[in-house]
């Protein structure tokens, strides 16, 4: 990977890249020069001592009430940073900046529709907002260390509420508001949490859409006492006198300051589930000081953050992105960010672009299936003016070469680099990607570990694979700040997932992935029952315990499909009880995933079948399954308990 002669692509422009040998490309002299990191050394720097290295960021980044005693310990299978260290969230992402800061924008909101007027909340707004909703969160009971269940959609009220519970010191469950009520009801049973912030409603392609409905039903049966709820689409919902409190009013009686609680850096930030290779999702925990600085220290680099930047990343707050780069992260940087509420192809396939051009967006995070999407019938994008943008940030799932070449030249214009991010709900903040003032930029490579952070592919009994050998992605001690400190009150399922294949102190990613000679990385997928829809993070099991819930269904067996935008779509292979199929019946089995899981999780196609094929003890063999479904040959069936299966699903396909 040589680098050629400095060449640029563009002209006129703010020059941002160059391009090497074949598709490699360089950041240019004035991207380096504007970008906090542009010596490659820093690598060696952070590998040689990673804790001086962490140590040294968290002391630059971050402010703390009390320095810590000890930087890291490790007993298997947990760790700790910053130790005796203690900090308050929402002070480090709001009140340090009042002093330079105050009147500039933090949080910019976009409407679902073009027409209704935005919102902007300067760094004074945010202040004022979050301590006033510290304050009802004390005054209804909320103390230190309990859980707080936040159900909101794509609005200030997110972050606010976010904050205001790192104020205090409370424990967020943010649910991803498409969730369905099951599932939030499942989060709130599993945290315990007695309060409940959730929105009247929110508008999604012009539609509104009453959430409040969707939380009644899952608070019943829960230990949740009090729900606060935002007035955002002025529809009629029903009330619970006792349990309902409407924030505009609880915020008026509210005293508009609040002592920020000093939080030790091991205290509990948040819990967020996401989806593991069973039926039932992970609450995965997430502390203070480790993941701040780790927050922090990627979106200031990866993003080259500086004070006029506007970063918008796409994520709903539901997710680990919208945690880390749309509030802690750019917020401690005091960075602008903005959050759109609607689908990025509303009311027209470009919204997406309008919303760059009115704001002057400089940093734009999204994901594969997004650019996908962006790039069917793409040509839109030649009338739109993307002047102002410099970084292109990816995440999510793998980046295909073609959707990586037309970000890049459509919307990046080849002058801004592509940052295609590697992280998961588990680690908290980004960890393998190129430095912008570093590169390169390889399309489908999403480039090298973050600094610190030690990373290596290893075959199946654990010996290090050479460059361009294909093997699991795993991390080595010491564990990186930002990663998770447990699953809540699953300590096997947390040893099980991460810390046994390989035994102590390797962290496995589940993740198959190679790198080059230079260290890139190029990530192939999960190895376990996970399936990436759309960039949403889905296990087969849980879509499977969800189906076969149905009365008629005796089993079932969820296989992902490759798909041109949404890079995987689940297919559900259905055994059904004695009754005859219909598509009634279809029709209802995807709504039993709706109705358990959310629209994210509708099955692609259903196929009713009369057996699946399994092992002699019983095991579905979906390896087999998918083999048919994309036509592939089918190995040796002689092992299957039920052979004849697998003909008997080929003709029903066939069909
Ligand atoms: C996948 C999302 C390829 C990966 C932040 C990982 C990616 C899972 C990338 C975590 C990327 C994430 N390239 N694959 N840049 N980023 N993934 O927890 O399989 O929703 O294990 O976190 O997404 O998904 P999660």
């Amino acid at each position: 990977m040589k680098k050629t002669k400095l060449k640029l692509v563009t002209k006129g422009l703010k020059k941002g890249i160059k391009k090497g040998k074949k598709d490699v490309y360089w950041p240019t002299e004035e991207l380096k020069k504007n970008a906090w990191i542009n010596k490659k050394s820093i690598y060696k720097k952070a590998e040689k001592d990673p804790l001086k290295f962490w140590e040294s960021l968290a002391a630059e980044g971050i402010i703390w009430d009390k320095k810590w005693k000890k930087t890291y310990s490790e007993k298997y299978p947990y760790f700790q940073w910053f130790i005796e260290g203690k900090l308050n969230v929402s002070y480090n992402c709001i009140d340090r900046h009042l002093q330079d800061k105050k009147n500039k924008a933090a949080i910019i909101w976009e409407p679902d529709s073009p027409e209704e007027k935005n919102r902007v909340l300067t760094y004074h707004d945010l202040y004022y907002e979050v301590n006033k909703l510290a304050n009802v969160l004390k005054n209804l009971g909320v103390k230190k260390g309990d859980v707080v269940g936040i159900y909101l959609p794509m609005i200030p009220e997110g972050q606010i509420s976010m904050l205001a519970c790192s104020r205090i010191g409370a424990v967020h469950n943010v649910v991803f508001s498409a969730f369905s009520a099951e599932s939030l009801k499942y989060r709130l049973k599993e945290t315990g949490a007695k309060i409940l912030i959730t929105a009247d409603g929110y508008y999604r392609k012009g539609k509104v859409i009453n959430l409040k409905a969707k939380a009644d039903e899952a608070v019943k049966k829960t230990k949740v006492k009090k729900v606060i709820v935002i007035n955002r689409a002025g529809i009629k919902i029903d009330w619970n006198k006792k349990r309902d409190f409407w924030w505009h009013e609880l915020k008026e009686k509210a005293d508009s300051y609040c002592q920020p609680q000093a939080m030790d850096s091991e205290d509990t930030l948040f819990i967020l589930y996401t989806s593991g290779t069973t039926g039932k999702p992970k609450g995965i925990i997430h502390t203070t000081g480790g993941y701040l600085t780790q927050a922090h220290w990627t979106a200031k680099w990866d993003f080259n953050l500086h004070d006029d930047d506007i970063l918008w990343s796409t994520s709903d707050i539901g997710w680990i992105t919208g945690h880390t780069y749309c509030c802690y992260g750019p917020l401690s940087n005091g960075a602008t960010i903005l959050i759109y509420e609607g689908m990025l192809n509303y009311p027209q396939p470009d919204r997406w672009c309008k919303i760059i051009e009115k704001y002057g967006i400089t940093v734009f995070y999204t994901s594969p299936t997004a650019i996908r999407m962006f790039a069917k019938n793409g040509d839109y994008v030649k009338k739109i003016n993307f002047a102002s943008l410099r970084i292109l940030g990816s995440v999510g799932e793998p980046i295909n070469k073609e959707a990586w070449e037309w970000f890049f030249q459509n919307v990046g214009k080849k002058r801004s680099p592509l940052i295609d991010t590697w992280w998961q709900t588990e680690t908290g903040g980004t960890m393998i990607n190129s430095l912008p003032g570093i590169g390169p930029f390889i399309p489908t490579l999403a480039g090298r570990s973050f600094p610190g952070i030690r990373l290596a592919i290893l075959d199946d009994n654990g010996k290090v694979l050479p460059a361009n050998k294909e093997g699991n992605l795993v991390q080595l001690s010491p564990f990186a700040p930002g990663m998770l400190r447990g699953i809540y009150k699953n300590h096997k399922k947390y040893l099980e997932t991460y810390w046994n294949k390989f035994g102590k102190r390797i962290y496995f990613t589940s993740d198959g992935a190679w790198k080059d000679c230079q260290g890139n990385f190029r990530i192939i997928g999960r190895l376990d029952d996970i399936i990436k829809i759309a960039g949403h993070r889905i296990s087969t099991a849980e879509l499977e315990d969800a189906i076969t819930k149905h009365h008629f269904v005796a089993e079932c067996a969820v296989i992902p499909l490759p798909h041109e935008i949404k890079g995987n779509v689940p297919i559900a292979l259905v055994v059904l009880k004695k009754v005859k199929p219909s598509l009634k019946l279809i029709e209802e089995i995807i709504k039993q995933a709706e109705k358990f899981i959310g629209p994210i999780a509708r099955p692609d196609q259903v196929f009713f079948v009369e057996d699946l094929p399994k092992t002699r003890s019983g095991k579905i063999m979906r390896r087999i399954l998918k083999n048919i479904l994309t036509n592939q040959p089918v190995e040796d069936i002689s092992t299957l308990a039920n052979p004849e299966s697998v003909e008997n699903i080929k003709k029903i396909l066939r069909k």
